[in-house]
């Protein structure tokens, strides 16, 4: 059975999943969004940890423990900033949830919860990001036979109201 796919509204620090994504900066060393609530909420042995990673490039994606948090990882990836949509930032995107989910993979996790990467500092529009996110994730489930849930995290219900369409889309 592939994993189930689904949205819901809630600060992504709370869930108890296997692991969470963080959508970081490139410097890997924290900053505002959900980036700050993540690293404010799992403590500051996480920023010791992400000091050893040397950073991590735009579309790819870097594994640390969850330390306080619920989650025991934190996939860090780095979503493009948003350029006009001319700039690969679809690519680029896409590539964020590709490696998020082979390195959750990697250690077998089971449950996988995303935020909206890119859809805030960065600017990416929520419609057109929630239909990469929906589609990337369905299209590479099948090589994670051990992963039974993907949530995408959502902090607003409007938000939610993106993600949970783009999903029913994608079903129908
Ligand atoms: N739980 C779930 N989602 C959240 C939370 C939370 N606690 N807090 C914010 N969001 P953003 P980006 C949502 O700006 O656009 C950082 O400074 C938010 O509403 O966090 O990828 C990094 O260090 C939005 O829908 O990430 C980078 O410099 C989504 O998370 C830069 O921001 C992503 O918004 C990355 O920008």
């Amino acid at each position: 059975m592939p994993a189930t796919l689904r949205a819901l509204r809630a600060d992504i620090t709370t869930l108890a999943v296997d692991a969470i994504v963080n959508a970081a900066n490139s410097s890997l060393l924290g900053g505002g969004g959900v980036d700050g609530a993540i690293h404010r909420a799992a403590g500051p042995d996480l920023l010791h940890e992400c000091r050893l990673l040397a950073g991590c490039k735009t579309g790819d994606a870097k594994l640390t423990k969850g330390y306080r948090l619920k989650a025991t990882y934190i996939v860090h990836t780095v979503g493009p900033v948003w350029r006009g949509g001319e700039h690969g930032e679809a690519d680029l995107l896409a590539s964020c949830y590709r490696r998020s989910l082979e390195v959750a993979g990697s250690k077998g996790v089971r449950s996988l919860a995303f935020p909206s990467i890119s859809t805030g500092i960065y600017g990416y529009p929520i419609e057109l990001a929630a239909q990469v996110a929906v589609r990337t994730v369905r299209g590479h489930l099948a090589q994670f036979p051990a992963l039974e849930e993907v949530v995408f995290c959502c902090f607003s219900p409007t938000d939610l109201a993106v993600y949970e369409r783009a999903i029913d889309e994608r079903a129908s």
